[in-house]
């Protein structure tokens, strides 16, 4: 059955899902892979449908799926579907242009987090509503990390107590990612990392180990076993 989103909601999601899958290996664009079955897309539409402040989604995809991507995900949620660009900052800024007017918070959230739970929706979402201009899920960073140089001797060993790993959704007052997107292209950046060039203080909340993004072939094993423990 479809998803109701809320209509008196707050929030809109961008889902950028238009990326290769380079990283995974051959096969289909990654948003449409399956994991147990259904593609990433579709596990992550409906998590973040099952959050009770959404009152909107607006999925990018990649350019020649996007009428395949509609039929897709019109089962799961109501969603409006856009084409996505060369990187992953074009495919926000074209999801970003069909956010509804009157929706005041954004969360940017990866299709490649296939199995990030509403809950955490909810929490960035709460965040921003509190008064955060822009919040970022983090955990902790548990490796030693180490810099090393091009010949493969270490130069040294980095403090990791204040270094943490950011994941998604990231969540933003609407103009604040509206400014930053205007302002900024930096291919390399995440969105809070355009916002923090504006000099807007980004603030962190607890992430989800369910949250991990999908980028090699361990991951999707990882979050196989995750789905089946859910
Ligand atoms: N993404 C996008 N448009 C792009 C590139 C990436 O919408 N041109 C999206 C991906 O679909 C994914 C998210 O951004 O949901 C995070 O990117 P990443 O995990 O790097 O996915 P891919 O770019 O698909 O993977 P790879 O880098 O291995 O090719
Ligand atoms: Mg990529």
């Amino acid at each position: 059955m479809t998803a109701q989103l809320n209509p008196r909601g707050d929030v809109a999601v961008l889902v950028p899902a238009a990326g290769s899958g380079t990283r995974l290996g051959p096969g289909a664009p990654k948003a449409l892979r399956l994991l147990g079955g259904e593609p990433l897309l579709v596990h992550a539409v409906r998590r973040v449908g099952r959050a009770p402040s959404v009152a909107a989604i607006i999925v990018a995809a990649p350019p020649d799926e996007v009428a395949a991507v509609r039929a897709m995900l019109a089962p799961v949620a109501p969603v409006t579907v856009v084409a996505g660009g060369a990187h992953r900052q074009a495919s926000v800024a074209a999801a970003l242009a069909a956010v509804p007017a009157e929706l005041p918070i954004i969360l940017v959230h990866d299709a490649a987090r296939a199995l990030a739970p509403p809950d955490l929706v909810e929490s960035v979402a709460a965040a921003v509503r509190a008064g955060a201009e822009a919040v970022i899920p983090v955990l902790p960073v548990v490796d030693t990390i180490k810099e090393v140089g091009p010949d493969d001797a270490v130069r040294g060993t980095v403090d990791r107590s204040p270094l943490r790993a950011v994941q998604t959704p990231q969540g933003f007052r609407r103009q604040v990612l509206a400014a930053a997107h205007a302002a900024a292209v930096d291919p390399l950046t995440d969105d809070a990392g355009l916002v923090e060039k504006q000099g807007v203080r980004v603030t962190c909340v607890p992430g989800s180990d369910h949250a991990l993004k999908i980028t090699r072939p361990f991951d999707l094993l990882l979050a196989e076993h995750l789905l089946a423990t859910e």
